[in-house]
């Protein structure tokens, strides 16, 4: 399972959300919603093999946080209206469980806990945290299976976050020189993550196409 977490240092955890201004009533959650759409979905169809977080940690008095989980998930299109709906509803429906998030509807979860509920549903394992000065995964060992990605927003990581990453014992890894959109460098992820497993799963094939 690939787990992508993108920590949204503005976004509103709240419902109040106008769908037709998106990015102002949301505090920029509009970053967020390309980032969820950049790691769970592919052309026609949801990756089932990715849980998403998003963390928002906006203004309120309090963060939330979402869970969308691939192997159940119905009804993420790709628009950000459409996706901003569903965080919506997710959001008006959070009240306080502790850690743990509630389930809104399938493959759909929410916690008034905002990342420490992140952190509590993580599995120990491999976790990277992106960031363009890290370690080039194309030049360094790297296994993607079974691992944990933090993404940081338009902001980047707050220094809180950063040091609680940095005390997991996290890896840092770049896609590539050039500091990049959030849901691009996830795309990349994406990508990479891709060739290597369909290279794994038919290296034949990848061979007889080269030459
Ligand atoms: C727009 S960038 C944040 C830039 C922000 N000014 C900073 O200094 O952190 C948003 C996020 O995308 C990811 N990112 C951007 N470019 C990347 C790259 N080349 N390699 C890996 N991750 C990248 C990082 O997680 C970053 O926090």
């Amino acid at each position: 399972m690939r787990r992508i977490v993108v920590f949204g240092r503005t976004a509103h955890a709240s419902a109040e959300l106008r769908l037709d201004d998106i990015p102002s009533s949301g505090g920029r959650l509009d970053v967020l919603l390309r980032c969820l759409r950049a790691g769970m979905l592919v052309s026609h169809g949801l990756r089932r093999d990715v849980v998403f977080y998003l963390v928002l940690g906006g203004p309120e008095r309090r963060a939330c946080a979402l869970r969308i989980e691939g192997t159940s998930a119905q009804f993420i299109r790709p628009d950000e209206r459409s996706l901003a709906a569903t965080v919506q509803k997710a959001l008006a429906a959070v009240t306080d469980t502790g850690l743990s998030f509630k389930p809104v509807k399938p493959g759909l979860a929410v916690s008034a806990a905002g990342a420490d509920a992140v952190f509590a549903d993580l599995p120990r394992g491999r976790a990277y945290v992106l960031d363009e000065g890290g370690d080039d995964i194309r030049r360094e060992p790297f296994e993607g299976d079974e691992a944990t990605f933090f993404v940081g927003d338009h902001l980047g990581f707050d220094p809180d976050t950063r040091a609680r990453l940095d005390a997991l014992g996290t890896r840092r890894i770049s896609v590539g020189p050039q500091s990049i959109h959030a849901e691009d460098a996830i795309a990349v992820l994406s990508n990479e993550l891709d060739r290597r497993a369909f290279e794994v799963a038919a290296p034949e094939a990848q061979r007889g196409q080269r030459a």
